[in-house]
C-alpha cells in the first residue's frame, strides 16, 4: 500500500494536530519541532508526514507533495489554492481583525488614504475592496503589532488570539471580521485515487474530535 502523506503545520498548530492524529491512532512521536529531520514515517499506518511553515502547506497539499494537509483558514483564505477543504477541526480558533490605536476607528471610515500592515495582504486586500477601500496594503513576515507602534502602518489586519499582544502594545480590535480554525485539505486527486482511505481518516478524525471535544 503506497504511504499517504501528511503536511503539518509547524507553530501553533502543531501540538494539537499530533495529539489529534494520535487519537486516531497515527503515531509520529520522533515529530517534534526540534528535530532537524524533515520526514517522519509511521510504517503501520502506511503514512508519512512532514512540518511545513504555514503557508506552505496549501502548496504541498495543491501540488500533491503532501496528500493532506493540517492548517489554518486563514492561511488556507490567504493562499486560495485548488484543493479540498473536507474538516474543520474546531482547535487553533482565533479572529482574523483589523487592529490599531483606538483613533484608528475613524480611518476606518475614510475612503482609503491610510496603510495597512499585514501578513495576509490578500484577505486584507478583500476584506477593504468590500468595504469600497483601497489603502496600500504593506505586506509584512511577522510581529505585525510594531508596524502602527513604529509608524509603518496606521491599522494591521491580523489574527488574535488571546488579545494579549494587541493589548501589550496598546493597541485595539477595530473590527473582527472572520473566525478561524485548523482544517484538514486533502488533494485533490489523492482524494479520488484515495477516496475510501481518506474518507476513512476523515470519519476516524471526526469520532476522535467529538471524543476530545466530550472529554473535555
Ligand atoms: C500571532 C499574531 C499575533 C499574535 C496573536 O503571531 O500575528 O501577533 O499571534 O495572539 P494573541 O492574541 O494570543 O496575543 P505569532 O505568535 O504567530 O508570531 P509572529 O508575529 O512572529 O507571526
Amino acid at each position: 500500500m503506497r504511504d499517504l502523506t501528511f503536511a503539518l503545520t509547524k507553530g501553533r498548530l502543531a501540538e494539537k494536530t499530533l495529539s489529534l492524529l494520535s487519537q486516531c491512532g497515527i503515531h509520529c512521536e520522533d515529530l517534534s519541532e526540534d528535530s532537524r529531520k524533515l520526514v517522519f514515517v509511521d510504517p503501520e499506518n502506511h503514512v508519512r508526514f512532514f512540518m511545513a511553515k504555514a503557508a506552505d502547506v496549501p502548496t504541498y497539499v495543491e501540488q500533491g507533495a503532501a496528500d493532506i494537509g493540517i492548517v489554518g483558514k486563514d492561511v488556507l483564505l490567504e493562499e486560495q489554492k485548488d484543493l479540498y477543504e473536507v474538516l474543520d477541526l474546531g482547535f487553533g480558533k482565533c479572529r482574523m481583525a483589523v487592529a490599531g490605536f483606538p483613533e484608528g476607528k475613524k480611518l476606518l471610515n475614510q475612503r482609503g488614504d491610510f496603510r495597512v500592515g499585514s501578513k495576509y495582504p490578500e484577505i486584507a486586500r478583500r476584506y477593504f475592496l468590500s468595504r469600497h477601500q483601497q489603502p496600500l496594503i504593506l505586506k509584512l513576515n511577522g510581529s505585525v503589532e510594531l508596524a502602527p507602534i513604529v509608524g509603518l502602518a496606521d491599522v494591521i489586519v491580523d489574527i488574535v488570539e488571546t488579545g494579549s499582544t494587541l493589548a501589550a502594545n496598546g493597541l485595539v480590535v477595530l473590527d473582527a471580521f472572520l473566525e478561524i480554525s485548523a482544517r484538514m485539505v486533502v488533494n485533490k486527486a489523492s482524494m479520488k485515487l484515495h477516496a475510501e482511505r481518506i474518507n476513512g481518516l476523515i470519519q476516524q478524525m471526526s469520532e476522535a474530535l467529538r471524543r476530545m471535544e466530550d472529554g473535555r
